[in-house]
């Protein structure tokens, strides 16, 4: 970890600080002296400022969790997320509309020079050949329409995980155009395979072969602390000028794909 990036007193938000990388994020800020507020559906074991109970599917725990957060934030790192498995629907919910939610009610306790980074994937990376309908799912106003149009959309959303994390990355570059003009800039990264309890789960139902071919041409899995200290760049004020930025933190597995 590198502590030259400033966070010392710096009111941060992480969601998803129970295990892998919002957990690693989490220990991060607090080694750098940042004041962390954590949310997760499962306990923290750290040793957070604060910490809320909250299920990214249901608007009611999303609310009543930032509404427990009062005062001005310099960072917000939306780590939560759930793997490919349960109903996409479900999936929708806890990636992308439950995040935007969150986010949406935060934005005006962001402070002017704060950041907003999110995880989205490589496995986002289909994103540019479905823009059209990602920025109409962007522009569907508040959680219950994002609902309902996920809900007449059952082939964009597949089986969820993927949509979710295209989602992300749309939303990041929509949002980050509105956002920097109240001075917050808004990133993302998209990983490649991390070596966290959910690449465990996934692991049970994907041979790992397949997940290593991901792992090219870097030839190992990513540690959720490489990952955490990635997203504490981007919210940073050492980034000062990045936004609207998806991040690859993927060993180069993407640009290798790209000039196959
Ligand atoms: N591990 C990988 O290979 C990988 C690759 C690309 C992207 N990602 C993304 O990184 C993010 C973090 O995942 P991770 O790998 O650290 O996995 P993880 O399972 O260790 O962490 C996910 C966290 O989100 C929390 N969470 C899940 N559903 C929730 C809900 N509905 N409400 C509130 N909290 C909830 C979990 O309790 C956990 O703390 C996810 O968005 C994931 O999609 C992971």
């Amino acid at each position: 970890m590198s502590n030259w990036l400033q966070y010392s007193g710096k009111r941060v938000i992480v969601s998803g600080c129970h295990s892998g990388i919002g957990h690693a994020t989490a220990r991060q800020l607090l080694e750098l002296g940042a004041e962390v507020h954590g949310l997760d559906w499962k306990p923290c074991n750290l040793d957070l400022h604060s910490f809320a109970r909250l299920d990214l599917r249901d608007t009611a725990s999303i609310d009543a969790a930032a509404a427990g957060l009062t005062g001005s934030f310099d960072g917000l790192f939306n780590c939560a997320g759930m793997p490919p498995g349960p109903p996409p629907i479900d999936i929708m919910k806890a990636n992308y509309l439950g995040p935007r939610h969150l986010t949406e009610l935060l934005l005006p306790q962001m402070a002017q020079g704060s950041g907003i980074v999110s995880i989205s994937s490589n496995g986002g990376m289909g994103w540019p050949g479905h823009l059209a309908d990602l920025l109409e799912l962007d522009q569907a106003a508040g959680f219950a329409d994002g609902v309902r149009w996920c809900e007449a959309h059952p082939d964009l959303v597949g089986e969820g995980y993927r949509c979710s994390k295209e989602a992300i990355i749309v939303w990041t570059m929509a949002s980050a155009s509105r956002n920097i003009k109240t001075g917050i800039r808004t990133n993302c990264t998209m990983p490649g395979a991390v070596q966290t309890p959910m690449l465990v789960e996934i692991e049970k139902v994907t041979p790992s072969a397949a997940i290593d071919v991901v792992a090219q041409p870097f030839g190992r899995r990513s540690s959720a602390d490489e990952q955490a200290t990635a997203l504490l760049f981007l919210n940073s004020p050492q980034a000062s000028y990045i936004n609207g930025a998806a991040l690859p933190v993927d060993g180069g597995f993407m640009s290798a794909m790209a000039i196959r």
